[in-house]
């Protein structure tokens, strides 16, 4: 892969992996006991610009490339999948829908606050009763002149306990289905906004993921994002940015399993030698590593595409379905080869394990992605 990569983006690679070694990898135990990120962490990212890698510099961010952006989600996740994705949900469906869809107002009042880390950003589409069939939510916005009442709760909220802005999608037309759907920016504090509990999940522990309530909340006419009505192309369109973001997390994942069941193999010795010597453990890890490297092609070609302003819908969902499942699947193996050790927290390996799964649910389960690819290809 470095080949394809350009000076700048080499060294953007080692700065990020720096500083997940040096700031991330010691908090690793407390976020995994507390379920928070380290205090003063998104601050220190914000100061080395990668809150905001490929925001315009206009509006405060990096002006990078797109690759840049996706080297820094998938070695941040080698260390720290949580971060990762954190990274990633604040960048693309947290900042990106106004950078695409607001006014020059709203970029200029939300843009450089979380390009810089100032602020936290998340995205609230998910409901109760609507997660895959994301058009079919029931959030109600009710125009009453000069501002919106919103009311309706959302749930698996990633970002949520922190995030000072929610890109959050509600009904405001009487049509069913994605049409009738308005984007709004929503500050934490609005009146009538209840933020929920963090859920205890099984992995992505520093990573927070709450639940919130819209209660009579209001928000002024000047938050709704983009045309009234167009909020679900804003929501689809932007969690194709944010697909590749979860599928060089998942390729984190991978490779970090990966970088540890070969290490272990190496040093473990069972029946007079080590056990990266004994077919049975050396042939597992040839495919685990052919997996990552196809995973890795998978996401960098969708970055590419992106980064070029192709369309990319086929590729970016068969990224995220492939880096996903290779994640879950390298991370169980990476388990096996550790034997029992695998089995304890004295190990990445076993982190790696409970953060892999999330990566085929969240932003599009496999399931859809396998439907949004059909659709593709057959269509073509
Ligand atoms: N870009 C732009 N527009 C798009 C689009 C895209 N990628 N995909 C669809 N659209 C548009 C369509 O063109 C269509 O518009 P028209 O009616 O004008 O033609 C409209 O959106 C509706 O499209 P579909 O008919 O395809 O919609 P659908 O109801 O059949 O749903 C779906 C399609 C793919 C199943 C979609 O609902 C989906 O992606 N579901 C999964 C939801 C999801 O990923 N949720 C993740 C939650 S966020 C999260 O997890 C973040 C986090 O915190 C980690």
């Amino acid at each position: 892969m470095n080949t394809r990569f350009t000076e700048e983006q080499v060294m953007m690679r080692k700065m990020v992996r720096d500083f997940a070694h040096a700031e991330i990898a010691p908090n690793i135990e407390s976020m995994e006991s507390d379920g928070r990120f380290p205090e003063g962490i998104i601050q220190k990212m914000g100061e080395l610009g990668l809150m905001g890698i490929p925001i315009p510099e206009k509006y405060g961010g990096s002006g990078m490339d797109f690759i840049s952006y996706i080297i820094a989600i998938h070695e941040i996740s080698k260390v720290s999948a949580a971060l990762g994705v954190i990274l990633s949900v604040h960048t693309s469906v947290g900042t990106n829908p106004i950078v695409d869809f607001g006014s020059e107002e709203q970029k200029q009042r939300y843009v450089p606050k979380l390009a810089s880390g100032e602020y936290l950003g998340a995205f609230a589409l998910t409901e109760p009763g609507s997660g895959s069939d994301a058009a079919n939510l029931k959030t109600k916005a009710i125009d009453v002149g000069d501002h919106y009442i919103l009311n309706g709760s959302k749930v698996f909220i990633t970002n949520g306990a922190e995030a000072d802005t929610f890109i959050t999608f509600a009904r405001t037309g009487n049509e069913k289905g994605s049409k009738g759907i308005s984007a709004f920016i929503v500050e934490k504090n609005s009146p009538g906004l209840e933020i929920g509990k963090n859920e205890k999940k099984m992995g992505l522990r520093g990573s927070s993921t709450v639940q919130l309530n819209f209660d009579q909340c209001i928000v002024p006419k000047t938050q709704l994002l983009g045309i009234e009505g167009e909020g679900f192309k804003i929501a689809m369109s932007n969690l194709n940015v944010g697909r590749i973001g979860i599928a060089a997390q998942a390729l984190g994942i991978s490779e970090g399993a990966l970088e540890q069941a070969v290490a272990y193999a190496k040093e473990r010795e069972q029946f007079g030698k080590a056990i990266a010597h004994h077919q049975g453990v050396s042939f597992k890890l040839a495919d685990m590593a052919t997996a990552v490297e196809a995973a890795k092609q998978l996401t960098y070609h969708a970055a590419s595409l992106m980064e070029n302003g192709k369309h990319c819908v086929k590729e970016v969902s068969m990224a995220k379905l492939y880096a996903a499942k290779t994640a879950t699947k390298t991370a169980v193996e990476a388990v096996q080869v550790h034997g029992g050790y695998g089995y304890t927290e004295d190990y990445p390996v076993e982190r790696f394990f409970r953060d892999a799964k999330v990566t085929e649910i969240y932003e599009g389960t496999n399931e859809i992605q396998h439907m949004v690819i059909a659709k593709q290809i057959l269509k073509d």
